[in-house]
């Protein structure tokens, strides 16, 4: 096949950007596949705006009929870059039905109907391609469909929204609040408005669904994986953090242990030299391990029109070299043939255990601290560092701790009943470490 049609499904930011990659390397994506690869139709609802690209499509490929991509005979990939879920879902199905490879960057869909998405896929024998759905233009879908594929995966810990490592960081750097800098993010056209599923914890919680789903072979729902946002991040706390040596990150974690699986996403300390403490502004990065290659990390922008389109033309030049190359049939969306033997468990998060700063708002009088610390020892939680700064009489002040290892439903129940100390002013704090110092 000297040629391999493509039609995208919403010309917005990506989809303008997939078409941009797509002309302007056209012959180096030639070369790599073997055929040309032409955008040959492109339905939007909007087919008149610029799109700031060099060279727009010609009118006569553009539509404001989706159908007209999903029905034509000739084209062999369609690209679903709307957004989403009912439509994109339906447009997706009728698109594998009739026969075509899909692209889509869409991880919320995925992360709501994954299962029945890919087993449509499977079922028609096409390809379901996402590498865009995860980390923008860094190609984790890939490592682990591929680079990674000889091992088992151990862990995974990534920055995974761009947004709330944004924020993050500008709170660190000028000391300022959340609403402050969100304010500031959303006014500068950095963050959407409001940027609810980036700071809640629930974008990221998609994209650690289908990570884990590639990673272990199953389909897990994002609904399972316990998440918190960074909305109770204060400065407080991120001079507390970096005063024990830490940063604060959003992190999405995952981890194999042996009978269940950890999965979560909450705001969490990790030590200043880690790898990922230096991953700053809207920057992604992913940090896993596998049992063979050890620790290897991916790092880049996870958002924006040429990283994001990047990743979508990846895809594209896959299928493509299938198609060229005649293959029959198309390996499975998740990468795995047959499923594990064991379902995935996630294990809850009350049975997590792991070192935890907590920040407690207590009057400065004698035995406060005594107090405090008599309720975590009768929880086995053991303090390994403690601040307290600043004396305000008869108001409270901060106490600030470190834990060793302990398990969250003790953390959680030690702190409702120091809360309930008349000595305490306010509710604590609990921000749980990752890749402790001690
Ligand atoms: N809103 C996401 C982020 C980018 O802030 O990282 C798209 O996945």
């Amino acid at each position: 096949m000297s040629q391999i049609n493509v039609g995208i499904i919403g010309f917005g930011t990506v989809g303008a950007g997939a078409f941009e990659v797509l002309t302007t390397n056209r012959e180096i994506i030639a070369n790599r596949v073997g055929a040309e690869v032409v955008v040959t139709k492109i339905a939007d609802l909007d087919i008149e705006s610029d799109r700031g690209i060099p060279v727009m499509p010609p009118k006569a490929i553009l539509t404001v009929d989706a159908m007209e991509v999903i029905h034509d005979p000739k084209i062999h990939v369609v690209v679903e870059l709307m957004g989403g879920l009912e439509k994109a879902k339906e447009f997706i199905l009728k698109a594998m039905e009739n026969g075509k490879h899909v692209v889509t960057a869409n991880k919320a869909l995925l992360a709501e109907y994954g299962p029945e998405i890919y087993r449509a896929a499977e079922r028609h024998g096409v390809a379901l391609a996402f590498e865009a759905s995860v980390g923008g233009g860094i190609p984790i879908v890939g490592a682990l469909k591929h680079g990674l594929s000889g091992n088992r995966i151990r862990t995974c810990i990534g920055i995974l929204n761009g947004t709330s490592n944004y924020i993050l960081t500008k709170m660190t750097e000028e000391g300022l609040p959340f609403s402050k800098v969100v304010q500031e993010a959303v006014t500068l056209g950095y963050a959407e408005d409001p940027p609810t599923l980036d700071v809640d914890g629930t974008d990221a919680a998609h994209k650690l669904s289908i990570i884990i789903s590639i990673a272990f072979g199953s389909p897990v729902s994002f609904k399972d994986i316990f998440r918190e946002g960074i909305g109770a991040v204060t400065p407080d706390d991120i001079r507390f953090a970096e005063e024990f040596g830490y940063s604060i990150k959003l992190l999405a974690i995952a981890k194999d242990l042996g009978d269940r699986l950890e999965a979560r996403v909450h705001a969490a300390m990790i030590p200043k030299d880690h790898i990922l403490a230096n991953v700053d502004e809207a920057f992604n990065a992913i940090y896993i391990e596998g049992d063979f290659v050890g620790p290897n990390l991916y790092y880049g922008l996870g958002a924006g029109r040429r990283p994001t389109a990047s990743a979508v033309v990846s895809d594209i030049i896959g299928i493509a070299r299938q198609i060229r190359s005649g293959t029959k049939g198309m390996p499975p969306p998740l990468a795995h043939v047959r499923s594990p033997a064991q379902e995935i468990v996630i294990q809850p998060i009350e049975d997590l255990v792991t070192p935890y700063y907590f920040r407690f708002s207590a009057l400065d009088t004698p035995g406060v601290l005594s107090k405090i610390a008599g309720i975590l020892a009768d929880h086995k939680i053991s303090i390994s560092s403690v601040i307290q700064k600043g004396r305000k009489s008869g108001g409270p002040v901060p106490i600030v701790m470190l834990t060793h290892e302990a398990r969250e439903s003790a953390a959680q129940k030690a702190i409702s009943l120091i809360d309930e100390l008349d000595v305490v002013a306010d509710k604590t704090v609990l921000i749980r470490v990752e890749g402790s110092r001690q």
